[in-house]
C-alpha cells in the first residue's frame, strides 16, 4: 500500500505560492477548504487550468499525489 499522504506535509505545500491568489474564493492553506473544494481544485490542476499563466502548471507527479490524497479520504 502506498504510503498514506499528508495534508499538512504533502498538499499544503504545492498550493503555498498560490494561496493570496485564492483567496476571495478559498485558502489553499486550510485543510477544510481544500478538502470542500478538491474536486474542482483537482479538475483544474489536471486540466492545467489553474495555476494560470504565466505560472508552471502542476507536474504530473503533483497532481497524482493529489489524487492519491483524495482517494485516501484526505488524511490531515
Ligand atoms: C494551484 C493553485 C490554484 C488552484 C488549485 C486554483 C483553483 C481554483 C478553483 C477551484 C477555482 C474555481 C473557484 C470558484 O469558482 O470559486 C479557481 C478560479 C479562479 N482562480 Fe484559481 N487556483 C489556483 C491558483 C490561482 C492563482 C495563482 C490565481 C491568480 C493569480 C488564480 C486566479 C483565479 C481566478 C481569477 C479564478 C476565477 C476565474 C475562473 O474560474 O477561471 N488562481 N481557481
Amino acid at each position: 500500500m502506498a504510503d498514506e499522504v499528508s495534508f499538512e506535509r504533502d498538499i499544503a505545500p504545492l498550493f503555498k505560492l498560490y494561496r493570496a491568489g485564492m483567496l476571495w474564493s478559498m485558502d489553499l492553506a486550510k485543510y477544510e477548504d481544500v478538502k470542500a473544494h478538491a474536486k474542482p481544485i483537482f479538475a483544474r490542476i489536471r486540466s492545467g487550468n489553474m495555476p494560470p499563466p504565466p505560472y508552471p502548471s502542476l507536474t504530473p507527479e503533483q497532481v497524482e499525489l493529489f489524487a492519491t490524497w483524495m482517494r485516501q479520504d484526505f488524511p490531515a
